[in-house]
């Protein structure tokens, strides 16, 4: 399984904390940056990751800015992209299980490590449940 990462300044350090963990659960991880702290535009790494999503280079994206929003927002611009603004076990569980989301989103200034690995963690482990919600994830990548 590859994953896609990609942050601005206000998300990379919780990024690699992240990417740490995944590697450790031996995902293939392709780590698009940033890695420091000068400012960049969060726009640009939302759709670089979300575009190596769509094209099928990774299965799945991470992204991580500031809050988490500006971030997703990009990414959700790019079509095919499902990207979650994940802050709790509730939303990582059920963007997979009913939106089938193939990106998640976390914020380095709200959202602790610990809580984004279990958030992540939770993500991965929990399966989309198709059914009726597979229409409706139709109709999103038809948007
Ligand atoms: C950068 O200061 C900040 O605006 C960005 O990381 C993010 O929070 C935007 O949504």
């Amino acid at each position: 399984m590859k994953i896609a990462m990609a942050a601005d300044h206000g998300g990379y350090e919780l990024k690699n904390a992240i990417k740490a963990h995944l590697e450790e659960r031996g995902y293939e991880i392709t780590d698009l940056g940033v890695n420091g702290p000068e400012s960049v535009d969060y726009p640009i790494y939302g759709e670089i990751c979300a575009r190596y999503v769509v094209s099928g280079a990774a299965d799945l994206g991470v992204v991580c800015c500031g809050s988490g929003i500006g971030i997703s927002i990009a990414a959700n611009k790019v079509q095919g992209a499902r990207c979650a603004l994940v802050n709790s076990e509730y939303a990582a569980e059920m963007c997979k299980r009913h939106n089938n989301a193939n990106m998640v989103s976390f914020g380095g200034r709200v959202t602790a490590p610990e809580d984004a690995i279990r958030y992540v963690d939770i993500w991965l482990d929990t399966e989309f449940e198709g059914g009726r919600h597979q229409k409706r994830v139709d109709l999103l990548n038809s948007l």
